[in-house]
């Protein structure tokens, strides 16, 4: 039996990147659901604003920082005496880490400041790593829940106009495959929300508009929500869970490498 199989009603919630779009959208949805919710952002007012609005928590928390990761999860387990689900969301992409901001096409390498390198690895592939690693073990002393990760449909596509932002989700979507046969046993089911292309800020100016334009469908944030919440629930650990408009999410399988006789890598 799952540890969600009767909802998430008094369940604690902590949302990495909880502030807007994918994360906020979650945030809401879990309220609804009857789960005590912890909305941490690297925007501080941002967290806040989000939390006031739907009755969380907030906490101020750089996921790429270690330290931070330690000092939320102690005042997680001092005011709510226990985690059950870690939603490790924020992320940024290339473009975003830039002080402009703009997407430039096509995308040079060399001209990339290390400043947004940085950033982009810190927040994307740091923030789920150090995130796991801190929750883990609150996770497991609470009696068994779920890590859900946001990586992206760029966690198994190649995606040439931002290719280190696609590294770091191919990253997360290794990592949590990789997790998930160790933390089962532990009773923590382990996921990857792996969308296409969602309406919220992390998009360059106007993509979303020259989308539509071209014919290319958006998906709006609350189904990603629908995505998380179906996901922590799973009785099957390991999930890639597909996330494209107007279907439901749908779990992604790679093809089996014959012959190379590793246990546990399909
Ligand atoms: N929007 C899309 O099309 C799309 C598609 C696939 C995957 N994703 C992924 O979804 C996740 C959420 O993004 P979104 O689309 O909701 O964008 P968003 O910009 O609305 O939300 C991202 C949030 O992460 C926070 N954040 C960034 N760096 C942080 C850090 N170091 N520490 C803590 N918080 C930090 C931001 O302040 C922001 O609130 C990201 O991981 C993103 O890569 C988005």
């Amino acid at each position: 039996m799952g540890k969600f199989d009767h909802g998430f009603q008094d369940s604690v919630a902590l949302i990495t990147g909880g502030a807007s779009g994918i994360g906020l959208a979650t945030a809401r949805r879990l309220r609804e659901e009857g789960a005590r919710v912890i909305i941490a952002d690297i925007n501080e007012g941002g967290a806040k604003a989000a939390a006031e609005e739907i009755g969380a928590s907030s906490a101020a928390l750089d996921v790429s920082d270690p330290e931070a990761w330690q000092t939320t999860v102690e005042q997680i387990e001092a005011e709510h005496g226990a985690l059950h689900l870690v939603y490790l969301n924020a992320g940024v992409t290339t473009y975003r880490a830039e002080a402009s901001g703009e997407l430039h096409s096509p995308f040079d390498l060399s001209s990339m400041p290390l400043e947004a390198y940085r950033k982009i690895m810190g927040a994307n592939v740091d923030g789920v790593i150090l995130g796991a690693r801190a929750c883990i073990p609150l996770i497991a002393s609470s009696g068994g829940g779920a890590i859900v990760a946001t990586a992206s449909a760029a966690g198994v596509i190649a995606f040439p106009p931002d290719p280190i932002y696609t590294a770091t989700k191919h990253a997360v979507v290794g990592f949590i495959r990789s997790m998930a046969p160790t933390l089962e046993a532990q009773g923590i089911g382990c996921h990857a929300i792996m969308p296409g292309i969602v309406d919220t800020g992390l998009l360059a100016d106007g993509m979303a508009d020259r989308a539509r334009e071209m014919g290319i469908p958006i998906i709006p944030p609350a189904d990603i929500a629908e995505a998380v919440v179906g996901a922590a629930r799973c009785q099957e650990t390991g999930g890639l869970w597909l996330c494209l408009a107007d279907r439901p999410a749908a779990r992604y399988a790679f093809a089996p490498v014959d012959g190379l006789g590793v246990p546990n890598s399909d």
